[in-house]
């Protein structure tokens, strides 16, 4: 029986990472499956966690206020050491390009245990864009023994970087398994936020969804952002809802800038359910996050990319993304042209599957059958 340890820390990787546990645990005679998270969110991890019915076995509750990259890396690093010497794992999970990503991979290591590596691939190729996530993505792939690759373009990135071909696997994105999830709750689910947001939703104004949390746009970027938000309110005839996100930078940044301004509503951060609800019912997205920009597609929503640099082309090539970067405006100008121009609009908004059909939970459980510990 392999043994098999998640770990994950923040609101996108529980989110990307709970279809894959619930996948793995209908196996309890071929894995004995563990859940340690670091905690580096706290409210943003445990709404995901209730939503999909998850109870770590290990709750490392690391999240400080205000805490900063270093203590945080070193906490991970630390804390993970009697946990990986209490389970024993023969393979860790990681997700993505966080802290607790790379961190956690490299306590592994350190204890020779095997990494594999959930979302591996992605790259911009600007360390510096995302900050610091493409660097902590790199070094989980030199880490990692394993390679979850969602699309074939991140399986290249990775051959390019000599990580050998029988390690790559292209499974596609769990973020459609999590989606597909959510939108069949959505339905039946008692949420309190769902009620919250088809409240909000009433009218008809159109419904522009925001969110934004990226460190590279601290300063003039959310400068610029929020001044680009409130032009659009003032000019169009939108709803801007904007829950924003808990980092205590980004909640003074908007809050100061946007509170109390006619159609702009700021909302604590949402339920998944209710979130995705949400962006069904928008006309139009607006963001920096990673995960949004795989979800869009599947939807069949025009989303606006407010960074410089994307490591998720496909949604690019696929029409259903535009990149504005933090250009106050572009942002406006773009939101205009998609708000009036139908021809735009209806070309944003084909629905486009290019990080699988919801099913790479099993494509990654079918594949951990087939390995054995000491492969
Ligand atoms: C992290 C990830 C980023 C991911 C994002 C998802 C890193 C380096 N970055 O960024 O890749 O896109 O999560 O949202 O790991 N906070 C709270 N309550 C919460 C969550 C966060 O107060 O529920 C506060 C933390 O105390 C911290 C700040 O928000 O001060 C930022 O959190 P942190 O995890 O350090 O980075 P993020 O910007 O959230
Ligand atoms: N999300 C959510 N509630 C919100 C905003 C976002 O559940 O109020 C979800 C969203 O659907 C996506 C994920 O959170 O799956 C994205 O997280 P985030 O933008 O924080 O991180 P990133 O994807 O950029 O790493």
């Amino acid at each position: 029986m392999l043994k098999v340890l998640f770990v994950f820390g923040t609101r996108p990787e529980a989110i990307k990472m709970a279809p894959l546990v619930k996948e793995l645990l209908r196996y309890p005679e071929q894995f004995q499956t563990r859940v340690c998270v670091t905690a580096q969110h706290r409210a943003m991890l445990d709404q995901v966690l209730a939503f999909f019915e998850i109870k770590p076995d290990y709750d490392l509750n690391l999240m400080t206020p205000d805490q900063d990259l270093h203590g945080l890396t070193a906490s991970v690093i630390t804390a993970m050491k009697p946990v990986l010497k209490d389970f024993k794992p023969d393979f860790v999970l990681v997700q993505g390009d966080t802290t607790t990503t790379a961190a956690a991979a490299l306590a592994a290591f350190y204890l020779g245990i095997k990494v594999c590596h959930v979302e591996a691939g992605l790259r911009t190729h600007n360390k510096l864009a995302p900050f610091p996530e493409e660097i902590n993505r790199r070094m989980t792939s030199v880490i990692a023994d394993y390679h979850f690759a969602p699309t074939e373009s991140a399986r290249e990135n990775l051959l390019k970087e000599n990580i050998p071909a029988d390690r790559i696997i292209v499974a596609g994105n769990t973020v459609v398994d999590a989606l597909l999830l959510a939108l069949e709750m959505v339905e039946t689910s008692r949420d309190p936020d769902i009620e919250l947001v088809k409240g909000l939703s009433e009218g008809d104004q159109k419904i522009i969804l925001v969110t934004g949390h990226r460190r590279e746009n601290f300063g003039d970027g959310f400068e610029n952002i929020c001044r680009a938000l409130k032009t659009i309110a003032q000019t169009e005839d939108v709803k801007i809802i904007y829950p924003v996100h808990l980092n205590p930078r980004v909640q003074q940044m908007v809050h100061e800038r946007l509170d109390e301004l006619q159609n702009i509503h700021l909302l604590k951060p949402l339920s998944y359910p209710a979130f995705v609800w949400l962006m069904k019912r928008s006309y139009l997205i607006l963001t920096d996050s990673g995960g949004i920009q795989e979800e869009a597609p599947v939807l069949g929503k025009p989303v606006l990319v407010m960074r410089d640099a994307t490591e998720r082309m496909e949604a690019v090539e696929s029409g259903n993304v535009i990149m504005v970067g933090t250009d106050a405006a572009k942002i406006v100008g773009t939101c205009h042209d998609l708000l009036h121009d139908e021809g735009l609009y209806a070309r944003m908004s084909q629905k486009h599957n290019p990080y699988g059909e919801g099913k790479t939970s099993e494509i990654i459980v079918q594949y951990l059958k087939n390995v054995t510990g000491d492969a």
